[in-house]
């Protein structure tokens, strides 16, 4: 099967991804499954500084999902660079990294220092981290706020530029098209849902953050919904995610509109999901007769 070129230098060999924050640098799945059997990692969320996280507890299982308040724990671009990249730029697929930062300058330093990556083809810019007080979310909520972030990076990042974008707006399709007016090559969606759970015995909060980000099944028509809106919208590609847990929804997301699709919360419950959905997805094509898989991204017929 002919691989998904993303453009300005983004090519997959197919269309499944591990999402950022679930999936760590791939080298925790690297027991489980072999990683060229999948189109890519998106590594955990990184920084420009260290950041410890939100206090404990910041997980919480909810029906069909869970709600986390991790708050981008990692050791900084810079250990990034220094200590992970060394490792991971020989794993046999490819490896995108997650930009997050709690302003513009941060935003931008990171990506620049990660731009110089010679195995790094891509980032995904996360302006829709729910779990941070500054930054993160704050800048993907308005199509203002998401222009400048994006029109900044863009200036000093120049491989492939995909944004991931919140769910936690009115219309995301406004967002979107911010997006890809500052530069974007591509976008992906969704990040988690603002949520909250308390537990009644305690009577209080299950997050230390009071509220936290709500993702695994239970969001996956929400998600399905708005990368439909979002395709109607844009010519650049999207990528789907939000509660694939198995290659059946992967394709749901695919007839939506998206060239690839992510894969977050079911690693925790099947660590080999990611290899089984791409094999699934091949099998639909052929059965199909479709020989690229841009055959079968936007496929979904409206017509009686
Ligand atoms: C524990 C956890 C940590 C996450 N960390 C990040 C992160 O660092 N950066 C990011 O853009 N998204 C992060 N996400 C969001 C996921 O990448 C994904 O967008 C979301 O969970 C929806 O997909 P899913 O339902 O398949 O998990 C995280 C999600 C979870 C559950």
């Amino acid at each position: 099967m002919k691989g998904i070129d993303l453009g300005r230098g983004l090519i997959l060999r197919n269309p499944v991804l591990g999402a950022s924050g679930t999936y760590g640098y791939g080298t925790e799945y690297t027991d489980f499954l072999d990683l060229s059997s999948i189109g890519g990692v998106v590594v955990k969320g990184t920084t420009l500084y260290a950041r410890e996280g939100n206090l404990y507890p910041r997980m919480a299982e909810t029906p069909s999902g869970m709600l986390n308040a991790v708050g981008l724990q990692n050791k900084g671009v810079h250990y990034f660079v220094e200590e992970i990249y060394p490792l991971i730029q020989k794993y046999p697929t490819v490896m995108i990294v997650n930009v997050s930062g709690s302003s513009i300058k941060d935003y931008v330093e990171t990506a620049e220092i990660i731009n110089s990556l010679e195995h790094i083809p891509a980032i995904e810019l996360n302006i829709s981290c729910p779990n941070v007080k500054e930054g993160g979310m704050a800048f993907g909520t308005t199509p203002e706020g998401a222009n400048e972030v994006v029109r900044a990076v863009r200036k000093v990042y120049k491989k492939h530029l995909m944004v991931k974008l919140t769910p936690n707006v009115t219309d995301i399709t406004k967002i979107a098209l911010a997006v890809e007016e500052a530069g974007a090559d591509s976008l992906s969606l969704i990040n988690t849902l603002l949520g909250m759970a308390i537990d009644i015995k305690t009577q209080r909060p299950k997050l230390s953050t009071v509220t936290g980000g709500l993702s695994g099944p239970a969001v996956r028509p929400i998600a399905v919904r708005m990368v439909w809106q979002v395709k109607q919208k844009v010519s650049i590609p999207v990528v789907g995610l939000g509660g694939i847990a198995c290659w059946e929804d992967a394709i749901e997301f695919m007839l939506a509109g998206a060239s690839a699709v992510q894969i977050g919360t079911f690693n925790f419950v099947d660590p080999t999901i990611c290899g089984k959905v791409a094999k699934g997805i091949c099998d639909y094509m052929k059965q199909k007769g479709y020989t690229s898989y841009n055959e079968l991204t936007g496929a979904l017929k409206l017509e009686c």
